[in-house]
């Protein structure tokens, strides 16, 4: 149970042995609210609008601004309990009990999407290829809004219908256990993003803005725009096809493997050959130019820049990307090889009030281009999107990893004292009461203070504590034990157990856990671990 997780993840990290789905325990979603969401104007302490580069402490935060935007959104939800879902309709999720779906596991998501930008509206066909992990005579999918045609199971068709965002199909014989088969989903309209209780400063999913169509679905939003296992426990591969009018740019996750243009529309095929989370599939729409730059290893890195830049913004921006392939190499070093085919980022002609990692091809709006996020999104390569969480109440092995090494990044990068900076960090979460991230709310998924700064003292109170070598060694094992698959608190910590010692844990623990901010990093150390 999320409630009883220090004391969980103790015994478990001391058994050395991970969680199952069975050890997830099930805690109701808090009441929804019926709250408008606020509109804020970025403040230099919360938004990355005003962020300037290191040494200053950081200010990453997510988002506190809704674009403008051509898309319609989803009422909020009505202030009524939340039902549990029937079974099979969820994957014991503890903040979000209806996203996925349990039964079969995905292996491959073939997304075949005809979009009409000026009308922002979607003709899909979305084939779910899954293996069965239980008899099935129902399968629930995903999916939020749009109008289903027709669906087909192994190519016959089915019987479906649609309750909250769940798409069920009844197949005309149960599927059985074991097999392998295929979901063939028909949809089409106007993608509405979704109101999700843990991003309550913007609606999320399918974003139209200023002639651009981009994707940023974390955690629920893919839901809107694709039918899925919602969930990022099940990862598969993907390959997305999009046709779009023939001057614009389509561009997904992975690979580019083919382009065609026939009476004016481009189709552009993308193919994602490691496994994918759903919140990290993307789709962007828009006039953009392809810039090419390679590690010294070889590995390709793509970066989208808007066409309409002047000759000066677009040197400046390429100048900011510059650094991409020094980042990749520094965490290659730490970790081990980046995970994928490919890297870059998307950069949207305007700001948005977050950056986003999509796998591959992370977004940004045009201030954020900073070392420090640019590194901070490209880490979320090894950690989010190899090992991603296995329940969103872990959204701290996320974000604590990526900032904290993004962090080490910048001082590599900048010749800063890694203790100095965290010295800044320390101070701004303590400022802001940074809750415990082990034991955040989903209202609290990214609260910047806790689930970003205390997550990232929490690994710099690990590594002052246990040293460079043992301190990267759990890091390396927790990413090869769970890479292309997903990890919870409990996996990490058990790694902490076995390789840092039981002080190491209790460390952990305090950071994670206890309400008041721990005082290890108190004292300015100038030895171990920097
Ligand atoms: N994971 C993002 C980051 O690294 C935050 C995303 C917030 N979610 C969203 N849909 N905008 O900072
Ligand atoms: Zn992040």
């Amino acid at each position: 149970m999320k409630t009883a997780v220090p004391a969980l993840a103790v015994a478990l990290a001391f058994s050395a042995c991970s969680t199952t789905d069975d050890e997830r325990g099930e805690t109701a979603l808090p009441p929804p609210t019926t709250a408008e969401v606020v509109v804020e104007t970025p403040t230099a302490a919360t938004s990355p609008l005003t962020t300037t580069a290191a040494p200053a402490p950081a200010t990453t935060a997510p988002a506190v601004t809704e674009p403008a935007t051509a898309s319609t959104t989803v009422a909020p939800p009505p202030a009524e309990e939340e039902p549990a879902p029937p079974p099979g309709a969820g994957a014991g999720d503890s903040f979000y009990p209806w996203l996925g779906n349990s039964g079969y596991d995905v292996t491959h998501y073939d997304l075949v999407l005809e979009v009409d930008p000026e009308a922002n509206a979607i003709d899909g066909i979305t084939t779910v290829h899954a293996v069965s992990t239980a008899e099935l005579k129902t399968i629930y999918l995903d999916l939020s809004g749009l109008e289903v045609s027709a669906v087909k199971v192994d190519g016959v068709a089915a019987e479906f219908s649609r309750e909250r965002t769940e798409l069920i199909v009844q197949p005309t014989a149960p599927v059985p256990a074991g097999v392998g088969f295929t979901v063939e989903v028909a949809y089409s309209g106007v993608p509405e993003r979704i109101d999700d209780p843990g991003v309550p400063f913007v609606r999320i999913g399918w974003f139209n803005q200023d002639g651009v169509i981009y994707t940023a679905n974390e955690p629920s939003g893919s839901m809107s725009w694709f039918p899925s296992n919602n969930h990022p426990s099940d990862k598969a591969t993907f390959t997305i096809s999009i046709t779009v009018p023939e001057h614009v740019t389509a561009a997904s996750n992975g690979l580019l493997v083919s382009e065609t243009v026939a009476s004016g529309r481009r189709t552009a095929t993308w193919h994602t050959d490691d496994p994918m989370a759903t919140y990290l599939a993307a789709v962007y729409i828009g006039e953009f130019d392809r810039h090419e730059q390679e590690t010294r290893e070889g590995l390709l890195i793509r970066d989208y820049i808007p066409s309409s830049l002047t000759d000066e913004q677009r040197q400046a921006t390429l100048d900011a990307l510059s650094v991409t392939p020094g980042a990749i190499a520094f965490f290659e070093g730490l970790l081990g090889p980046y995970p994928f085919d490919a890297y870059g980022t998307l950069v949207l002609p305007f700001s948005i009030g977050f950056a986003m990692e999509n796998q591959t091809l992370s977004l940004h709006g045009n201030q954020t281009l900073i070392p420090l996020i640019i590194a901070h999104e490209l880490a979320h390569a090894w950690f989010g999107n190899s090992v991603s969480p296995g329940d969103w109440s872990d959204i701290w092995l996320n974000e604590g990893f990526a900032h904290y090494l993004a962090f080490l990044y910048l001082a590599d990068y900048g010749g800063h004292d890694i203790g100095a900076l965290m010295a800044g960090e320390l101070q701004a979460a303590r400022g802001a009461n940074a809750v415990p991230p082990g034991s955040v709310t989903v209202e609290q998924l990214f609260d910047f203070p806790s689930v970003y700064q205390r997550s990232t003292l929490t690994l710099h109170a690990l590594h002052r504590h246990l040293g460079d070598e043992t301190f990267f060694e759990i890091v390396r094992h927790h990413y090869r034990q769970s890479a292309g698959g997903s990890a919870t608190t409990p996996d990490f910590m058990a790694i902490v157990a076995h390789l840092g010692g039981p002080e190491a844990v209790a460390l952990l623990v305090s950071w994670l856990y206890s309400p008041e901010m721990p005082s290890t990093l108190d004292k300015p150390s100038s030895s171990s671990g920097e």
